[in-house]
């Protein structure tokens, strides 16, 4: 159990915050042109994502085991269908996909820490930073290097249980990842290209929206979100009593927004005032913000410790996607946790030498359409298993348990807020995600049929 509710909301914020959030944000934003997406997202937050996480945090703090335990023992006793079992084994998998690529993510930061201080950006141009970054994906051996640094990070903290460093990696790195985001908003407001950064991430260009962004804007709420996945739920069977559901799950909403928005705040007046493209991809990150930090004075030394940060935001939500099925395991087979974390990390770390080898040997092999090995899990993992897990989630918490039980954890009697929330979470959230997941299929079909 955590010691108070606050360790909660610093854990679950741990989680939400992370590579979604500095790194992905703002190159899915880039490649799916900017306001109307940035507006998409947080529809999405504040729709589905807040919903769905009170409602995965409501069925954790009820079950108290981990997520596939949860929902059995809910389901016994209870007596609804079996079939809800699968929110549990999909949300498992899912951890295991996202955490393979996860970790050569963030071996990308710790890469950069050390060739910050290497002082190897300072005075460099854009076209500097663009080779360095090529040349870095060009190279299986020293991705895999950094890849098995993180990996190895993860499992030790995992494996010695994961609350006190936890609590004091969050308490103390958030509010710095904060304020060197705003050094370098700073950065950007005189960079020249902070109005043009300031439009692109705001105003709306409707024609680019498309069912395919919808749905990436959808995906991206959960992935930042951490939710789907059981992620919340087994940290939410930590949660005490008597702490409020709503009020946690709204502070960690927009802690996680506004995180993000900082990010892109940050990183597109930059691109801008060096003419760079806000659609390169998932170089975005790691090419502006070395070469904002190559300007400025004691840059070097900003940059390690922004880097820093980033990966220990990483590590945080990483030690989450391993904890559904790390509780799982231990609980189910009464295994030693080390054993286990050590087990789950192999895994994952075989799994992610295929998303290293995306970058380079297999960059030209496709799995399906244009999906690279990596691209492939990442768009599955996210782009559908988050939501379907969310939908299924939500359905569960609507229907598969008695109104008595989630309104005494919500804190909800009869009355017009029970209605409310009835209606959210029964109809209105699993809805607009399934007609969301079903849309890009029908833009094929029309497509295929020549009417699209
Ligand atoms: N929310 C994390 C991020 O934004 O980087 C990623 C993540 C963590 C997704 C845990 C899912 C999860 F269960």
């Amino acid at each position: 159990m955590w010691s108070s509710s606050w360790i909660f909301v610093l854990a679950a914020a741990g989680s939400a915050v992370g590579l979604g959030n500095i790194w992905k944000f703002p190159y899915i934003t880039g490649e799916n042109g900017g306001g109307a997406f940035v507006l998409l997202y947080l529809g999405c937050v504040t729709l589905v994502g807040i919903p769905i996480m009170m409602a995965e945090v409501l069925i954790g703090r009820e079950g108290r085991y981990s997520p596939i335990n949860t929902v059995r023992a809910l389901i016994q006793q209870h007596k609804s269908s079996s079939m809800w079992v699968i929110i549990g084994w999909m949300g498992m998998l899912a951890g295991f996909l996202i955490l393979s690529y996860y970790a050569v993510i963030a071996g990308w930061a710790l890469h950069y820490i050390v060739q910050l201080a290497n002082g190897s950006f300072d005075g460099a141009t854009a076209e500097f930073a663009n080779d360095a970054f090529d040349s870095f994906l060009a190279d299986p051996w020293r991705m895999v290097f950094w890849q098995t640094v993180f990996m190895v990070a993860t499992i030790f903290i995992v494996a010695r249980g994961v609350t006190k460093g936890l609590e004091t990696a969050i308490r103390w790195f958030m509010p710095m990842l904060l304020i060197l985001l705003v050094v370098l908003l700073g950065y950007g407001v005189t960079s020249g290209g902070f109005e043009q950064g300031f439009d692109f991430m705001f105003s709306f260009h409707w024609e680019s929206v498309t069912a395919e962004s919808v749905l990436i804007a959808m995906g991206q709420a959960f992935f930042t979100l951490s939710l789907g996945m059981g992620a919340i739920m087994a940290y939410g069977a930590y949660m005490p009593s008597n702490a409020s559901i709503t009020k946690t799950v709204v502070t960690i909403a927009v802690l996680d927004t506004v995180v993000a928005i900082a990010a892109g705040l940050a990183i597109f007046p930059i691109v801008f005032a060096n003419g760079l493209e806000p659609s390169q991809g998932p170089g975005l990150m790691f090419v502006t913000i070395p070469l904002a930090f190559g300007q400025m004075p004691l840059g070097a030394l900003f940059g390690v410790v922004f880097f820093t940060l980033v990966s220990f935001a990483a590590i945080t939500s990483a030690i989450s996607l391993t904890e559904p099925a790390l509780a799982y395991l231990v609980e189910e087979y009464n295994a030693k946790r080390w054993r286990v974390a050590v087990s789950v990390g192999v895994i994952c770390w075989v799994l992610g030498i295929g998303t290293v080898l995306s970058f380079n040997l297999w960059s030209e092999t496709y799995v399906v359409g244009e999906l690279t090995f990596c691209g492939f899990i990442d768009y599955v993992s996210q782009n559908i298993m988050l939501p379907l897990g969310g939908v299924l989630i939500a359905l569960f918490a609507a229907y598969g348990l008695p109104n008595t039980v989630v309104g005494s954890q919500l804190g909800l009697r009869e009355g017009p807020f029970a209605l409310l929330w009835k209606v959210v979470i029964g109809f209105i959230a699993p809805v607009a995600v399934l007609i969301v997941l079903i849309a890009p299929i029908f833009d094929v079909v029309l497509e295929f049929l020549g009417l699209g």
